[in-house]
């Protein structure tokens, strides 16, 4: 039998990435053209900003990816895309040169799910053992995501207001620590010899919900009320109180959720599962729980396209296939 190559696109926010996936797990290229440094003087993302720089990178990372295969596009099996959710603009941008690919190379169009992509990193680390649960935390998302089996997603829990990388980003603001600052905040709370106390927010007692925004604004509070006294704010102490409570919160549900639907495995995926505190806690707590752990590579937990590669090869098992109309699903549900 023929190996199945996957052609994939990511362009749904600030990277713009093209990679190249055999047999739904092995890395055959993995090209991503980082935007950071362009938005980074803003202190966020802006939407027209990360287009235009989408617009010049796509068919450059494209035909690296290409290169460092050294495929031609009739070797392919399919080209996959992120359909979304994520910014429209730039969205559209990685779907019309997918859609210009498949049309001009006769291959089959897959659109995938931006968060679905994230969990099946995994899958290019190890093979996924159902049921599974997944701790999906990144800039847009904080979900507890249910799979059965393989390709199917139910959302257990989500966040009811910011996301855990949405809120490391503002409370780094806070801090004037640099865009994006989930990592910042991750190596100042490394650093600290003391935490700052900071609430936890459970919600109901049986909810797998998560609410950040009031934990962001206790940080801005304090932060204002040292600021009225004329005291100096130890950075390290509040970014340590701070990522404790999301840690000890994601931490917990996780567990809870784990127990309650007897996974066989557990995950965490997204932007802000590179954070070495969280990784330690899940790592620690499912060792004691018994339960398999695992977490991508850093590289592979932020915006890549590899992931989508892997998540659109269980599409192909499934022929789930897009059409030559698709358009920007910025509020695609999984
Ligand atoms: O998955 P991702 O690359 O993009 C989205 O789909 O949102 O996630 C980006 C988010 C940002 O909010 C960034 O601050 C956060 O992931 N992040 C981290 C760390 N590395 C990236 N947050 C906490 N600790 C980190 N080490
Ligand atoms: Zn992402």
């Amino acid at each position: 039998m023929n190996n199945e190559y996957i052609l994939a696109i990511e362009t749904s926010c600030d990277e713009t990435a093209a990679a190249i996936i055999k047999d739904g797990k092995v890395i055959v290229a993995n090209i991503v053209a980082s935007q950071i440094e362009s938005h980074k003087r803003f202190g966020g993302v802006v939407p027209e900003v990360a287009s235009r720089h989408h617009v010049e990178q796509i068919t450059l990372v494209i035909e690296e990816a290409l290169q460092t295969a050294q495929l031609a596009p009739k070797e392919l099996s399919a080209v996959a895309v992120t359909e979304g959710p994520g910014l429209v603009g730039a969205l559209l941008i990685g779907i019309n040169a997918a859609k210009a690919f498949a049309f001009a190379h006769q291959l089959p169009l897959i659109g995938v799910h931006h968060i679905a992509g994230h969990i099946y990193a995994n899958a290019l680390v190890q093979p996924m053992v159902f049921p599974l649960l997944a701790l999906v935390v990144s800039g847009g998302h904080t979900e507890l995501v249910l799979m059965r089996n393989a390709g199917s997603f139910e959302v257990i829990g989500e966040t009811r207001d910011d996301a855990a990388g949405e809120a490391y980003d503002k409370v780094a603001r806070v801090l004037h620590l640099p865009y994006p600052g989930g990592p910042h905040i991750d190596r100042l709370a490394h650093e600290a010899t003391e935490a700052v106390d900071f609430p936890r927010v459970w919600l109901e007692e049986d909810s797998y919900d998560f609410s950040f925004s009031g934990l962001k604004s206790a940080v801005i509070n304090y932060q204002h009320n040292l600021q009225q006294k004329g005291e100096s704010i130890d950075a390290s102490a509040v970014a340590k109180g701070f990522q404790d409570s999301v840690v000890e919160v994601l931490t917990a549900k996780t567990l809870r959720a784990a127990r309650e639907y007897q996974v066989k495995q557990v995950i965490a995926a997204g932007g802000v599962s590179a954070n070495k505190g969280l990784r330690a806690s899940l790592t620690h707590t499912f060792k004691n729980e018994g339960i398999p752990f695992y977490v991508p590579p850093l590289h592979l937990c932020t915006d890549n396209a590899a992931m989508i590669g892997a998540a659109a090869s269980e599409m192909f098992k499934a022929r789930q296939f897009g059409a030559l109309n698709m358009n920007g699903n910025p509020g695609m549900a999984l």
